[in-house]
Order: C-alpha cells, then sequence, then structure tokens
C-alpha cells in the first residue's frame, strides 16, 4: 500500500527543519464557533523553509460532523517561485504519503525536482495533514513505542504480549491527543484539503499524492468531485480491497521487487554481490537473524542490533528506487547486504528500528502512520489461529519476504487500538468527467500494480500511465513519466490509456 513508513518525498530529507508547534491548547483554537480565520494568512518563513517559503494555519473542528466543537490546527508550508514577483498563482497541493510523512519539511527539497513551467504556473503548498507536523500532533508514550515485540507471534504468549503492548501503546495516544486520535482518517484529512483550499481562495483543488497520498486523491474526489481540477497519484493503493486481498497484494508486490533485485545483485557487474546466489545468502542471513540480532552499529535515532523481522519491515526503502536517488540505490544495497552476508552489519544501520525520542513533532509522523491506518483498515483477526493462518498464507505467496508489509502491520499492531475503524475500506464511485491521472511503476515494492489497475476501474474518469520499471513512484525521477505528468498539470493533457513509458 501505501508505502511502509518512508516514502517518495521522505527518502529525499536530508535536513530536520527546525520548527515551531502549534500548541495544542491555545485558546484561539478551542470551542470556536466558526473556523478562526477564513482566510489563510501567509506569512514569512524563508528562515525555517529557505527562499521563497511562506507559512500558514489554519483551523478546523476535530470532528467534522461537530463543527462548533473542539478545534485543531493544520500547518502548512506554500513555496513559491519569483516569476510574477511573489503574485499568488494556482495552488498544486502536494502530500508525500505514509501516513505519516511529513508535508511541509518535504516540499523543502522536493520543490526542487518541479520544472520551471510547474513552479511558473502553481505555488507549491505542502498540508501537514492533521496529527502530525506542523499540524496538531498526535501524540503516544515514547518508551511504550520504542518496545521491541514480535509481530509474528507463534505462540499464545507472544501474542498475548503483542496485543498487551498494543492495548498500552494505544491508551497512552488517547490520553496525550485526546479526541484527535478518533478523527485521523484520510476521509478528514480530506476535508480538511478542501477547508484549507477555500480560505486559499483557490478555484480548484490541484493536487499530486505520492503513494499513500493517492489515497488522499481519490477520497477527496469521492467527497467533492465538483472542486478538483488536476488530480494526479504517483504509486497507488486501492482502499477497496479485502483484508486477504491486500495482504497477498501486498506480499507479492515485495516479493516481486526483491527477486528482481536479487537476480540483478547476482548478476551485474555494478554489485558487489556479482556471480553470487544471492536468494540462497539471503535466505541463510534471515535464518541467522532469527537466532540472533546482528549488530548494526551505534548511531542517532536507530537501535544498534536488528533482527529478522525488523530487517523486513525495513528492508522495501532499499529497493525504492533502483539508481541512488529518492533511494540508496541497488548498487549501495549490494554493498550492504554483501557485508551482511560476511556478518557484517554496518550497512543495516538504516533497517535498524527507529527510536523515537525526538520532538513532538517529528515523532507525531510514526505515530500517525498507526493511528492512521487503525482508522481506515479493518483488521477482524483477534486470535493466534487467525494470525497465524496469514503467516502460512504470507510464506506461501512470499518466500524471501514473508510478509512483512504496512498491510500485515496494520492487521496486527491495530488488534486493541483504542479508536474504531470509521473510515473502512470500500469500492469508490466517483460520478465525474473531470479527467484523473494515475501513474504507476510495473514494479513498485510498496505499492502494487494490481491496486493501480483496480482503482482506475473504479474511477471511469482516470488514466493509468505506467512506467516500465523498478522503484517506488515515478514522477521524482524526473524521466518521460514526469514530462507526461507536466503536460496534465500544464496544459490539460492526458496520456492515451494503456501508455507504457520506460523512464
Ligand atoms: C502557527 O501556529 C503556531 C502555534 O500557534 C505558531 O507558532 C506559528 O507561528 C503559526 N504559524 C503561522 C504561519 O502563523
Ligand atoms: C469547549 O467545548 C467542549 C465540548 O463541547 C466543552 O466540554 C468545554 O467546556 C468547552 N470549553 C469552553 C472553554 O467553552
Ligand atoms: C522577486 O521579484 C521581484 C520582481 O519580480 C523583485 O523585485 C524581488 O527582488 C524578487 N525577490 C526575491 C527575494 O528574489
Ligand atoms: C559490465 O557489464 C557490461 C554489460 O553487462 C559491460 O558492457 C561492461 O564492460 C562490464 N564492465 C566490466 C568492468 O566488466
Ligand atoms: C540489541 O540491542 C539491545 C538494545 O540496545 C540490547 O539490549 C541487546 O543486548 C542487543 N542484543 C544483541 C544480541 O546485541
Ligand atoms: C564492517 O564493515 C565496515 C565497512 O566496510 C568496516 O569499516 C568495519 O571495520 C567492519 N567491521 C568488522 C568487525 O569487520
Ligand atoms: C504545453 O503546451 C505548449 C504549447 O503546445 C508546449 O509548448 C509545452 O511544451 C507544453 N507543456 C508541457 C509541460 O508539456
Amino acid at each position: 500500500m501505501v508505502g511502509s513508513v518512508t516514502l517518495a518525498l521522505n527518502v529525499l530529507i536530508t535536513t530536520t527543519a527546525a520548527r515551531s508547534l502549534p500548541p495544542r491548547d491555545a485558546p484561539s483554537a478551542h470551542n470556536a464557533t466558526s473556523p478562526a480565520s477564513s482566510t489563510l494568512v501567509w506569512s514569512d518563513c524563508s528562515a525555517i523553509y529557505g527562499a521563497g517559503f511562506t507559512c500558514a494555519n489554519y483551523t478546523v473542528p476535530t470532528d467534522w460532523a461537530v463543527p462548533n466543537g473542539d478545534q485543531i490546527m493544520i500547518g502548512m508550508n506554500r513555496f513559491q517561485s519569483n516569476t510574477t514577483g511573489f503574485a499568488k498563482k494556482e495552488s498544486l497541493y502536494l502530500n508525500p504519503g505514509g501516513p505519516g510523512g511529513i508535508a511541509t519539511s518535504d516540499l523543502t527539497v522536493a520543490a526542487a525536482s518541479f520544472s520551471h513551467e510547474v513552479t511558473s504556473k502553481y505555488d507549491l503548498i505542502a498540508v501537514d495533514p492533521r496529527g502530525l507536523g506542523l499540524s496538531t500532533p498526535i501524540q503516544c508514550d515514547t518508551d511504550l513505542w520504542n518496545e521491541r515485540l514480535s509481530y509474528f507471534p507463534k505462540t499464545e504468549a507472544e501474542f498475548d504480549r503483542m496485543v498487551q503492548h498494543n492495548i498500552a501503546l494505544g491508551k497512552s495516544c488517547l490520553e496525550l491527543t485526546g479526541n484527535l486520535l478518533f478523527h485521523v482518517d484520510t476521509l478528514s484529512i480530506a476535508r480538511d484539503f478542501e477547508a484549507v483550499r477555500i480560505a486559499n481562495g483557490d478555484d480548484k483543488f490541484n493536487f499530486v499524492g505520492f503513494s499513500y497520498g493517492s489515497q488522499i486523491a481519490y477520497q477527496y474526489a469521492q467527497l467533492f468531485p465538483g472542486s478538483f481540477g488536476k488530480l494526479v497519484g504517483d504509486g497507488i493503493t486501492n482502499h477497496a480491497e479485502s483484508e486477504t486481498g491486500s495482504l497477498v497484494t501486498g506480499v507479492q508486490t515485495y516479493e516481486d521487487s526483491f527477486v528482481r533485485f536479487a537476480t540483478w545483485a547476482g548478476t551485474s557487474n555494478e554489485s558487489a554481490l556479482f556471480g553470487q546466489d544471492v536468494l540462497s545468502l539471503w535466505d541463510q542471513l534471515l535464518v541467522k537473524l532469527t537466532e540472533t540480532p546482528l549488530s548494526v552499529g551505534s548511531g542517532p535515532g536507530h537501535l544498534d542490533n536488528i533482527t529478522n523481522e525488523e530487517f523486513l519491515f525495513n528492508f522495501p526503502e532499499a529497493l525504492i528506487s533502483k539508481e541512488a536517488g529518492t533511494g540508496p540505490g541497488w548498487a549501495a544495497v549490494s554493498e550492504a547486504l554483501a557485508l551482511a552476508f560476511a556478518g557484517n552489519g554496518s550497512g543495516l544501520a538504516s533497517f535498524a528500528p527507529a527510536v523515537v525520542d525526538g520532538e513532538i513533532a517529528a515523532n507525531s509522523g510514526p505515530f500517525s502512520y498507526l493511528a492512521v491506518g487503525c482508522l481506515d483498515w479493518t483488521y477482524h483477526s483477534t486470535t493466534l489461529a487467525d494470525i497465524l493462518y496469514k503467516q502460512k498464507l504470507m510464506t506461501t505467496w512470499a518466500p524471501h519476504t514473508q510478509g512483512a508489509t504496512q498491510n500485515y502491520g496494520y492487521q496486527t499492531q491495530c488488534i486493541g487500538w483504542p479508536a474504531p475503524v470509521i473510515n473502512p475500506p470500500e469500492q469508490i464511485e466517483l460520478h465525474t468527467d473531470i479527467p484523473i491521472l494515475l501513474v504507476q511503476s510495473t514494479h513498485d515494492p510498496e505499492c502494487s500494480y494490481t491496486w493501480a489497475v483496480e482503482l482506475q476501474a473504479q474511477l471511469p474518469s482516470s488514466v493509468l500511465l505506467l512506467r516500465e520499471g523498478d522503484g517506488h513512484t515515478s514522477y521524482l525521477l524526473g524521466g518521460e513519466t514526469a514530462a507526461a505528468v507536466n503536460a496534465y498539470l500544464i496544459n490539460g493533457t492526458l496520456p492515451a490509456h494503456n501508455t507504457v513509458l520506460q523512464s
């Protein structure tokens, strides 16, 4: 789905900008009978984000069904190229995915990926979805979050420990976050975008959503079919998938990408594993990691050793792009694995579990990842037996990667979560002629090509543009696919159905 915690734009972050937080108890933000400001007030924040950046806040109801109830803050930043002396242009809203990607941080890096033609036509606006970043954050107990345990329980004791952990963590999030924990689903997020669009005086909602961000795009379109202009999803999820279906397609797309990587690594002279049986070495490494965690060396923000399961959950990040750029690139990954196969884990530090101990805004990313997923996806398994059926299913379809995916993560981590599912999977019914552009690579490790075909069928006015190749999302790679997206954003030109591009 949705890509693991790190997504297209996220992986480009090289700096952590210092930023201020909306206070959760700002009196002006509470019990307002109407939004505090009816139009956005943009103020200079170039000192934080760089030249051309302005920032704004907007107040919305925590629960859109209770417009006069308690309120939260939505924070955002905007990049304007100075082609018209910083006059307001049309707006192009962006989301990097996740859930949990901090859009405002990502935009400082991603802005440079947009062509002059695009930034001459549009202001780029990154809105941090409710619950994270500059918006009123989700908060949880950090010690509980950092507890290590298995999400692949094999015994009743392990299963109970997992559920007890989930209950304790969820309780802490509810205590620290309050009512917002019940309302961070993607439909509420889509309503916030609509409120921000209106407050910013935008005639139409133009949006590029990467990975999970594609769900924001189609759930927005479902709610506000008359409001959108250009809508792009890059790296597609399908929120209509069944519990089991989402597992199977999720593990298959991860396995497919991994096996393609392993084949390349064993046969390419750019690989540190050239000439080796990479699949066999990989399987042996996994057995070793199951017995003893491998030391990865100490470093800021991560644990200093890694288990089999932690490695498998985080390894999709290694496959984000074949060339170095949005991800480390396959050549660098082959070097890290060559060391690991020889018993030296120093190349795997970036796959070790992140330790959450930073400031509230940074922590809110991973917390949102879980909080949004638990409201958006169903999880009916409540016994060890149910979970074991799923584990066996996944290792059957994906013997090398074994099912450590975002979908499976939600189906185990959400058992015992205090907030009920309020945006369950369902088919989109969209009656509009306004074209929508869906973009998908044929071998995405995190967003299945199957989901893209399934979503296209739900959106009759959409065209699915394929990039033949590897990696998670396409636009930021800057090739022919990016040019086709730009033609849509600039001129409204859609590619023909069944267009397949090579870069
Ligand atoms: C948004 O609200 C926060 C918290 O009140 C404040 O620190 C920040 O300066 C505000 N940003 C803007 C652009 O008004
Ligand atoms: C704000 O609204 C909540 C819920 O309606 C209520 O419990 C609380 O007393 C109100 N606070 C103020 C300051 O009016
Ligand atoms: C922006 O452009 C205007 C004229 O178009 C110019 O006067 C101004 O100096 C520019 N500002 C920056 C920060 O580049
Ligand atoms: C690597 O392989 C490519 C083609 O597969 C070949 O053209 C190139 O000469 C090889 N380089 C080396 C150093 O062997
Ligand atoms: C792994 O790291 C944890 C946390 O730092 C530590 O308690 C444990 O002893 C380590 N295990 C191994 C096998 O290095
Ligand atoms: C592990 O590999 C790194 C990078 O090549 C190297 O610097 C380090 O000395 C190695 N550690 C051991 C214990 O061999
Ligand atoms: C938009 O159309 C104009 C006129 O045909 C063309 O010159 C331009 O390259 C197009 N822009 C893009 C991004 O395709």
